[in-house]
């Protein structure tokens, strides 16, 4: 093995996943070179920050503020981004492919939005672009759908896919703290980002989502058509009534075969507390998928963090190692099935979701109100499973009412919430979240 020339790879970008990349690369070496057949090194470093860069490798690594340098460089086998976003980062993976290199990355971003152009790129250029480290950081779920679970037609995958906002919830059920409060703690404990936006409203999640449904039902990448509805507008007390009926709000990325099309959605849910997922605390990521012949399986692990994301991108570096002097028709497909084979089928809009709700409403404590309530739902053919109503406070006159339905299409659901929001009695909105019992 020792007269083997090792593959080279060049690193775009050496942050805290590529840093963690280069230490476990490094302290690993001997196990990895065993188990690839060859010693994989990191020759190329390009990076911004050429003097940070420097404290984290060692003398014989080329660094360079120049990342298109690397993907020219004719010496690098593999190309290793690790920078994130959109813009620079494709045309980086694009120069990468057409200069026949393979590519790692970790970007959920950049395959959510642009995947159909890239993978389509690599698969003229005989290239493989591995991305096990862009759902769910250490855990190996692409591997799992893509190779563990390829005997099954995959029915649905639901998983808490980001640790900020997971962390987030528990914080707010545990405490009984409001959203703003603990995202304000997230912040300083460097769980959030400083603009934690595409963590909480359910960007990264629905990125995330994108890339599963694409390589559970063999469809391209179709992330605008994915809903998206973050945490930010949940409110402690619907964690508490919840719980009260035995649930837990978690924020779940879903994408359910249906036979009209696909469920692809990323929303705050109910799931039952004695599930496992609903026990899934903290930062952690878990993801849980249903295929016809093997069942339910759940994948536990670290969604983010410098060695659990550097754990997948090695284990992409390793795959590709091994595979690269393959034919490239026997290697695994990029979104799992044939090229040829994959299938146009449509996202769902979501009013033609199906799914369980959870309803909250502030009424007058008066008779016939919920009698009204659930005239409307019986006439939207919406049947009720479970329901809570607060006494009044003393002196007061309205209450909290709490109901959960039965599965129904999301548009009945619609249609009947507007219609109890028109009752006199019922004071403002209604609260609405969906339910999964998995
Ligand atoms: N920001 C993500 C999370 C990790 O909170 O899970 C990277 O996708």
């Amino acid at each position: 093995m020792s007269q083997i020339k090792p593959v080279n790879a060049g690193l775009l970008g050496i942050g805290t996943v590529g840093g963690g990349t280069y230490t476990v690369l490094t302290r690993n070496a001997a196990e990895i070179a065993r188990r690839a057949g060859r010693e994989i090194r990191i020759a190329a470093v390009a990076d911004r920050n050429i003097e940070h860069a420097r404290t984290i490798v060692g003398a014989d690594v080329r660094l360079t503020s120049d990342a298109f340098e690397v993907v020219r460089d004719p010496e690098i086998d593999i190309v290793i981004e690790l920078i994130g976003g959109y813009t620079v980062a494709k045309d980086l993976v694009l120069a990468a492919i057409e200069n026949g290199k393979h590519v790692v990355t970790a970007n959920k971003a950049l395959l959510a939005v642009h995947g159909n152009e890239i993978f389509a790129a690599a698969h003229r250029r005989d290239v493989m672009v591995a991305f096990e480290a862009a759902v769910a950081g250490g855990i190996p779920i692409i591997k799992a759908l893509r190779e563990g679970l390829s005997a099954n037609r995959i029915q649905w995958v639901a998983g808490i896919i980001n640790g900020t906002t997971n962390f987030i919830l528990s914080e707010m059920r545990d405490k009984g703290l409001p959203f703003a409060e603990v995202l304000r703690e997230a912040q300083r404990l460097g769980y959030a980002e400083a603009d934690p936006t595409f963590d909480i409203e359910g960007v990264d999640a629905a990125h995330k989502a994108t890339i599963i449904s694409a390589i559970a039902f063999g469809i391209p990448m179709q992330f605008d058509k994915a809903y998206i509805e973050g945490i930010s507008r949940l409110e402690s007390i619907d964690i508490g009534y919840a719980e009260q009926l035995g649930y837990r709000i978690k924020l779940l990325g879903i994408a359910r075969r249906r036979a009209q099309g696909v469920e692809l959605r990323v929303h705050p849910t109910l799931v039952p507390a004695k599930c496992l997922l609903a026990n899934v605390e903290g930062a952690m990521n878990a993801v849980l998928a249903q295929g016809d012949a093997v069942g339910a399986t759940l994948y536990y692990g670290k969604g983010a963090g410098a060695e659990p994301t550097a754990s997948a991108v090695i284990a992409d570096l390793i795959d590709v190692t091994r595979l690269h002097t393959a034919d490239p028709e026997h290697r695994v497909p990029h979104l799992a099935f044939q090229p040829g084979q994959l299938r146009d089928v449509p996202v769902l809009p979501i009013g033609e979701t199906v799914t369980s709700y959870y309803l909250r409403m502030r009424v007058l404590d008066k008779s016939g109100v919920l009698a009204d309530i659930a005239r409307i739902l019986a006439d939207g053919d919406i049947s009720i499973d479970a329901m809570i109503q607060k006494e009044a406070g003393e002196g007061e006159s309205q209450t909290d009412i709490i109901l959960l339905t039965h599965r129904t299409v999301e548009k009945n659901a619609d249609a009947a919430i507007a219609r109890i929001e028109a009752l006199d009695t019922v004071q403002g909105k209604v609260t609405r979240l969906r339910l999964e019992l998995l």
